[in-house]
């Protein structure tokens, strides 16, 4: 996709939105603070993409390893995550925004998934953008979730075991819980680690890294959009010879 200035823009841009608990303890705060000032960050994301044409904004926010955290540190930022959905919701659906969540719910507490239902729900119909929150997320949980769904079809119904060998990537990559959204093209991480945490390790195969040293709450429209110049320079070959 190109702008008029004949920039290519990504069609989905994914960030692990990390650092905030060293941005509050910077600030001599609790490492609370730096999730609560990271919604921020969301909003001008989430406006950002929606001025720039970006169609797909995925944000991991709550990995499957995450769950090992201190148990106040969850609670708050459950809390936290929960009290955003709610009073976001009606301004997401005003601006065309799909709203969704992708990760193992089944870890998640009824409430979360009560409010994340109405969310999904009420905005299911928009267009304009789609924003991810990915939950209780890993890559590999991803991939094992999606083979153990074969193994049960298999088992279920031995025919259709032909079908299952002769499977390739895309037919595969339906039965992750991505499917239907296109791979990132763009994945984008904050704090300076340099690294993807278990994070779309199917869906990013091929994605463009880019790796910056600016805390999550400190990631405005400026350093949004200072992250899609940096991809419209990229040169992706997929393997291939240019
Ligand atoms: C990212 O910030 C938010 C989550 C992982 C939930 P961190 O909480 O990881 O902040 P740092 O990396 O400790 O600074
Ligand atoms: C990755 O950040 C997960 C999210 C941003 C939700 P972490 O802070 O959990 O990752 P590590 O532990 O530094 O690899
Ligand atoms: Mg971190």
């Amino acid at each position: 996709m190109a702008t008029e200035d004949g920039k290519k823009v990504p069609l989905h841009v994914s960030i692990i939105m990390d650092g905030n608990g060293r941005w509050a303890k910077e600030r001599g705060k609790e490492r609370v603070y730096g999730h609560f000032e990271g919604v921020e960050s969301v909003r001008a994301c989430v406006e950002a993409s929606v001025e720039t044409g970006v169609r797909y904004l995925s944000l991991f926010a709550f990995s499957e390893e995450n769950w090992g955290r201190p148990d106040a540190e969850v609670s708050a930022l459950m809390e936290l995550m929960v009290k955003a959905m709610r009073a976001e919701m009606d301004s997401l659906n005003k601006n065309g925004v799909r709203f969704m969540v992708l990760g193992n719910r089944a870890h998640l507490s009824d409430n979360v998934n009560n409010v994340i239902d109405d969310c999904m729900q009420m905005t299911a119909s928009n267009t304009r953008l789609t924003l991810i929150l990915f939950m209780s997320y890993s890559g590999k949980w991803d991939i094992l979730q999606a083979a153990k769904r074969l193994a049960a079809e298999a088992a279920a119904n031995p025919e259709g075991i032909d079908a299952i060998l002769s499977m390739d990537n895309d037919a595969f990559a339906r039965y992750l819980v991505t499917d239907g959204i296109p791979d990132p093209d763009l994945i984008i991480r904050t704090s300076g680690e340099t690294r993807l945490s278990n994070y779309l390790l199917w869906q990013g195969a091929y994605s463009e890294l880019l790796f910056v040293d600016t805390l999550w709450p400190d990631f405005r429209k400026e350093e949004f959009r200072l992250a899609l110049e940096s991809y419209s320079k990229r040169d992706r070959r997929y393997g291939k010879v240019k």
